[in-house]
């Protein structure tokens, strides 16, 4: 009786490690994206919270196209270089710049989306050409190639910069006047400009590198995505996204 309990015990214990293993196989394999939310058309969140955006489409197609499940973390865009070199995270679409600094510690694929920068202001600012930013505040995004272009701009023009570590804070503090200008990405500025009823001007001075996907160096996942990249671009769908998210700005 206790030999014929035993065996039908293993029995089950057997079967049950069966079931759990073919029901693991069938779940799609997770794929771990990271973005910084604060950054619309490209990554942003809606009235209900959750994360929409160029980059989200982006991001759920490239999952699609190759098998995973995608898994959306939010963080700040200070953070998202670091996320990749600890392996935090298997890709970020963040509206990231493809620039030669970063690519020293992150792999990138092709570019997907080209933007320039653009200074906004207040509507009836003063401030209407870069030679008025002198003795002005102007904000940037922390860890972006805005804080870094402002850096470069500071050679030529005297002005302060304040650097906050998220988007949407920075329109803030251009609304409640803690800063004159908003140094940041044209499609993004122009989305506010429309919204908030903002004014602002081109930069002429920048050439900034292509948007790409970032990855931990050395990820087998760069080639592909670059395939799922250009064929997207083939089949028009890339276009799709872009009249869809950014159509305004063009
Ligand atoms: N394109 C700029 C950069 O790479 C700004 C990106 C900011 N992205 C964001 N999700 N806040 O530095």
């Amino acid at each position: 009786m206790k030999k014929q309990f035993f065996l039908m015990a293993v029995l089950i214990g057997l079967f049950s490690f069966v079931l759990v293993g073919c029901s693991n196989e069938e779940k799609e394999e997770v794929l771990e994206m990271a973005t910084s939310a604060d950054f619309a058309p490209f990554e942003s969140r809606n009235e209900e919270g959750d994360i929409v955006g160029f980059d989200i489409d982006l991001a759920q197609h490239i999952a699609d196209e190759l098998g995973y499940e995608l898994k959306i973390t939010d963080m700040k865009f200070d953070g998202l270089v670091g996320a990749l070199q600890n392996d935090r995270v298997d890709m970020v679409l963040a509206g990231m710049s493809a620039t030669e600094d970063r690519a020293e510690n992150v792999d990138f694929s092709t570019a997907y989306n080209h933007s320039g920068e653009m200074f906004l202001t207040l509507e009836g600012s003063e401030i209407a050409s870069l030679e008025d930013i002198e003795g002005k505040t102007v904000g940037v995004q922390l860890g972006t190639i805005q804080q870094e272009g402002a850096k470069k701009l500071q050679e030529d023009y005297d002005f302060e910069i304040k650097a906050v570590d998220n988007g949407s804070v920075l329109i803030q503090e251009l609304l409640s006047n803690r800063i004159d200008v908003a140094y940041m990405d044209k499609a993004v500025a122009t989305g506010y400009m429309e919204e908030q009823d903002l004014a602002g001007f081109d930069d002429p001075t920048t050439s900034s590198p292509g948007m790409a996907v970032a990855f931990p160096k050395g990820s087998e996942l760069v080639d592909e995505v670059n395939q799922v990249l250009a064929d997207a671009e083939e089949s028009g769908y890339l276009q799709e996204l872009k009249d869809e998210w950014l159509s305004e700005e063009e």
